[in-house]
């Protein structure tokens, strides 16, 4: 069972569901009059973004772009690709990222550099957690699910080698499963 690879549970799926719905009410206060841009980030995005939508009771078009930076290991690398973009315009458009992670901010600093460039009106994120610990660029991202400590998570989204997206909790890995990789590996 996937759940045997997993020390800790970190945020449990019950509390997951509680901060959706949280975060959820206070999306749809702020954005009432408006009608913006759902912007998931894949693949991580996936399972937070369609818990968050069942709460946010407001006229808003649902878009997907893909962005790659941890290329499969436990620390970020720093390369920020956009390999799937967005298929409608964004000018003039608010804006709502839905994130599953804020680590070093270097992805969401590039696309919500990108948005602002290409004429959006404006650009708030929303993310399940956030780890200000692992910051490299600064960034505060509007709406925060929970805040973690500055561990490798995987879960609800989040993968270890493409791994562990499906489990329904956010949990920390048993170190096992990634001990015994060449450094070169461990960092992606
Ligand atoms: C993860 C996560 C964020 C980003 C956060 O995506 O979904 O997009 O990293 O890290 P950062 O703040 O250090 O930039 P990843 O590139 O691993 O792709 P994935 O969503 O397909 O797993």
């Amino acid at each position: 069972m996937l759940e045997n690879d997993i020390e800790r549970v970190l945020v449990s799926q019950q509390e997951i569901e509680a901060v959706a719905e949280k975060l959820g009410k206070l999306i749809t206060k702020d954005y009432q009059d408006k009608t913006p841009i759902f912007l998931g980030i894949l693949k991580g995005c996936l399972p937070f973004m369609a818990e968050l939508m069942k709460h946010l009771d407001i006229y808003m078009d649902v878009e997907l772009m893909a962005v790659q930076s941890y290329h499969g290991g436990i620390e970020s690398t720093g390369d920020v690709k956009i390999t799937r973009d967005m298929d409608i315009p964004v000018k003039d458009r608010d804006i709502i990222i839905a994130e599953d992670i804020v680590d070093t901010a270097r992805t969401i600093n590039v696309i919500k550099n990108l948005l602002l460039h290409r004429g959006a009106k404006s650009v708030e994120v929303v993310t399940l957690l956030d780890k200000p610990e692992g910051r490299i660029k600064s960034f505060d991202p509007k709406y925060i699910g929970v805040t973690i400590p500055p561990e490798f998570v995987v879960g609800f989204g989040l993968d270890y080698e493409e791994k562990y997206r499906n489990l329904p909790f956010v949990g920390i890995l048993k170190p096992d499963i990634y001990e015994g990789l060449s450094e070169e590996e461990n960092h992606g």
